[in-house]
């Protein structure tokens, strides 16, 4: 047999796309391929795996948030039954400083903070790693841990936010972005408006509670190569990332993720307890697995920096918007550097002629912040949709009217065309199922019993995200398909969209198409579950990669005396029915499996890469959306109960309603615990995370959440692959806006600064 390897490129704005106009397997709710053994609890994530001679890793965390370890004594822990090794900054191998993120080279790995891991003494946030205690079992380490000995000569850590703020800072780009963005004068068209609002909306910090805590198992071969089981959202950027700090080819070097109980955003990056454990597997010469507790997730894991954001608007009575200001402050650290990008929406949004932008940060000493759901725009959509809502009230305009005035014509800040915006309409059918225009708009109106009645309303917005990605695509002849990437499916039904897709394009049956992921040796290229991108990015390479199988057989065909698709060209044939017909005959065609016998050969092979993301920089692209609640305040109690929610989308074509809707509620009930119950308790005297448990850290749980109705246009976005935008994190978005604009209903209470809890209403 004969394997073809070619790359081809995929042109998304070079041609109409058949698939777009066509009724199959796209837009179908099929159930997800992996949900009967994930319910059956036959799938296995990281933790549950099991080596033969596996040892377990345990992390001792720094109790001060700056300084040194003056003394640690691992005698005593050493001593115990079971203890193979305890390693301090003493005695780990020497490993390089890990590659910080770089959106715009992924290549290059990408850590979440470029610490040295355990290689000195030095002490940078509380919960960092001064020790790893290896064991024959887990409850040996853990024992061990506890006997571990740590003093330390601490400095007064940069810890108060609000005492940082003078010296805050212009970060040189945030995400790429420039910080600042000022178009004619804000300030002074503000000053002259009919109307103005000017407020500043605080957001806490918040911590990454996914149901599967992070976790490692290294393994290292004897040929020196490591093998790393790993709750990643990109295997392939793990494995880059880890390469680097052991000085690794990554080619020596194989990550694999086979399911990820969630990650958003917190298991993108490398955190340092995975290059402990490889270190660990390293040492005692054996497979170590390194599983987070849950506090130790909070303890080396970053989540989302506590903002400030001021938004000031200035509008004429009829409600065109003649300024806007927004602008936020952030914190991060000197080794993670990330400026979360709050300010984002407000450069899409709104079509207002003086517009002022600005993020600044201050570096605290503390773990990373990273990105957590929508990083960004869900903080950045409570100041601005918040703000908005005051200027309806402000005006006496609808707060939905309010926002179809100031739609722009083009992107305000870009100035491009939007590659495809229904905002407006999805207000408007948005608006007619919740029975909008029923609630009386005067706030503190409406009551049952004791129960204060609020309806709010906020925008939903996440940009587009494409990346260049390759896939492999083979075909056998026995009429399979398989399609390889090494994506990470963290339950949002990745495996199921893509076999719905490339079984589209292939013309063939569900079941005989696979989707491979979750290995970093499938196939080296970047792909990251992460900024909504992953299935849009892999779509574009199953496009193109379907394209190459065709050209493929075609060539084939020719060479069989007699074949029906003698002498057509690729423009000339479709996929049908398990092969390929001429276009509009159905009856002229051959199957696979035929024309793969017919040659003699058991399998088609290609690969292609999609090509760079022109379209971002040719359009504005984005998902919207609008989310409506209502809410109800116990007028004695202060306690805010969600009743209803309803969130209108237009996020191009939907692939698979069932999948869509479950990403939209499972956002949507992240920013209810946003708004309502979570936030990280951080002692600013010493710089310590005081809540690092689900006891104390409050997400939401089933009685706090209500039936939760997702409506989608699906109109289908040209620019975009297949047609679909992103569906991953715009649910958390607006949606803590929705909420306070329904608190400010019921109440007549405007709650600027998140969580929106019991003691701000009373
Ligand atoms: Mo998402 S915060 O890019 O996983």
């Amino acid at each position: 047999m004969s394997v073809m390897q070619k790359t081809a490129r995929f042109m998304p704005d070079q041609k109409h796309d058949p698939l777009l106009d066509r009724e199959g397997f796209l837009g179908k709710p099929f159930y997800r391929v992996d949900g009967e053994v994930k319910v059956r609890g036959q799938a296995r994530f990281t933790a549950e795996f099991n080596f033969p001679d596996l040892a377990y890793a345990v992390l001792v965390h720094s109790t001060i948030a700056k300084g040194k370890v003056s003394r640690i004594d691992t005698d005593r822990a050493k001593r115990e039954p079971g203890v193979l090794e305890v390693l301090t900054y003493k005695n780990m191998p020497r490993l390089k400083a890990p590659p910080l993120v770089d959106v715009r080279d992924l290549k290059k790995g990408m850590a979440a903070s470029d610490l040295p891991i355990l290689q000195d003494a030095s002490v940078n946030w509380d919960g960092q790693p001064v020790a790893v205690v290896i064991a024959e079992k887990l409850e040996q380490a853990e024992h061990a841990a506890s006997l571990v000995e740590v003093e330390y000569v601490a400095e007064e850590p940069a810890s108060s936010f609000d005492a940082m703020k003078p010296d805050a800072e212009t970060p040189a780009d945030v995400l790429g972005e420039p910080a600042v963005i000022q178009i004619g004068d804000a300030e002074k068209a503000i000053q002259e408006a009919d109307a103005r609002i000017d407020h500043v909306y605080r957001t806490p910090r918040y911590n990454h509670n996914a149901i599967e805590p992070h976790a490692t198992i290294a393994v290292w071969n004897e040929d020196g190569t490591l093998a790393v089981l790993e709750s990643s959202q990109s295997v392939n950027i793990a494995g880059r990332t880890l390469a680097r700090i052991f000085e690794l080819d990554p080619e020596d070097l194989q990550v694999l993720a086979p399911f990820v109980g969630g990650g958003f955003g917190g298991k993108g990056s490398l955190w340092s307890h995975t290059p402990l454990c490889a270190a660990a597997a390293k040492v005692v010469k054996r497979p170590v697995k390194l599983a987070l507790s849950r506090e130790g997730v909070f303890r080396v894991v970053g989540g989302r920096t506590i903002a400030e954001q001021r938004v000031a608007l200035g509008a004429r009575r009829d409600g065109m918007l003649s300024a806007l200001i927004h602008t936020g402050l952030t914190a991060t650290t000197a080794h993670g550097r990330f400026a979360e990008q709050c300010t984002f929406p407000a450069r899409h949004l709104y079509g207002a002629p003086n517009l002022y932008i600005e993020q600044k940060i201050v570096n605290l000493d503390t773990v990373a912040n990273t990105w957590m759901r929508a990083p960004g725009e869900s903080i950045g959509t409570f100041a601005l949709e918040s703000a908005i809502d005051e200027l309806a009230y402000e005006l006496r305009i609808d707060p939905i009217e309010l926002r179809r005035i100031n739609e722009p014509e083009q992107d305000p800040t870009k100035n491009t065309k939007f590659s495809s915006r229904q905002l407006n309409e999805a207000y408007r059918r948005g608006a007619e199922k919740f029975g909008w225009s029923a609630r009386n708009p005067e706030p503190r109106s409406q009551r049952n019993g004791k129960w204060w009645i609020g309806q709010g309303v906020a925008t939903a917005y996440y940009p587009f995200l494409r990346f260049p990605v390759k896939v492999r695509l083979c075909l056998y002849a026995d009429g399979r398909a398989v399609v390889q990437t090494p994506a990470a499916e963290m339950g949002m039904g990745t495996a199921t969209v893509q076999i719905q897709h490339a079984a589209d394009r292939l013309g063939l049956p569900l079941d005989r198409v696979a989707f491979h992921y979750g290995d970093s040796k499938l196939l080296d290229t970047l792909v990251m579950a992460g900024g909504s991108n992953q299935t849009a990015s892999i779509f574009a390479a199953v496009q193109a990669a379907v394209e190459e199988a065709h050209k493929a057989l075609l060539k084939l065909a020719q060479k069989t005396p007699g074949s029906p698709l003698a002498g057509a060209k690729l423009d000339q044939i479709q996929a049908r029915d398990g092969g390929l017909c001429r276009t509009g005959d159905q009856g002229r065609g051959e199957s696979y499996v035929d024309i793969l016998r017919h040659a003699k050969q058991d399998s088609v092979q290609v690969e292609a890469e999609s090509k760079p993301p022109m379209e971002m920089m040719k359009y504005s692209m984005a998902s919207y959306g609008a989310q409506f609640c209502e809410i109800r305040v116990h007028e004695e109690t202060g306690e805010v109960r969600v009743s209803r929610w309803l969130c209108s989308l237009d996020c191009g074509r939907v692939v698979n309603p069932r999948t869509a809707t479950s990403q939209l509620r499972g956002g949507i009930v992240m920013g209810i615990g946003m708004a309502l119950t979570e936030q990280t308790l951080f002692d600013e005297r010493w710089g310590r995370i005081m809540n690092p448990s689900l006891a104390e850290y409050h997400v939401p749980v089933n009685l706090d959440v209500p039936n939760i109705e997702v409506m989608f246009l699906n109109i289908a976005d040209e620019q975009a692959p297949s047609g679909a935008r992103g569906i991953g994190e715009i649910g958390i978005t607006g949606s803590a806006a929705a909420i306070a604009n329904a608190v400010y209903h019921a109440t007549g209470k405007r709650i600027r600064e998140l969580p929106i809890t019991l003691d701000k209403l009373l």
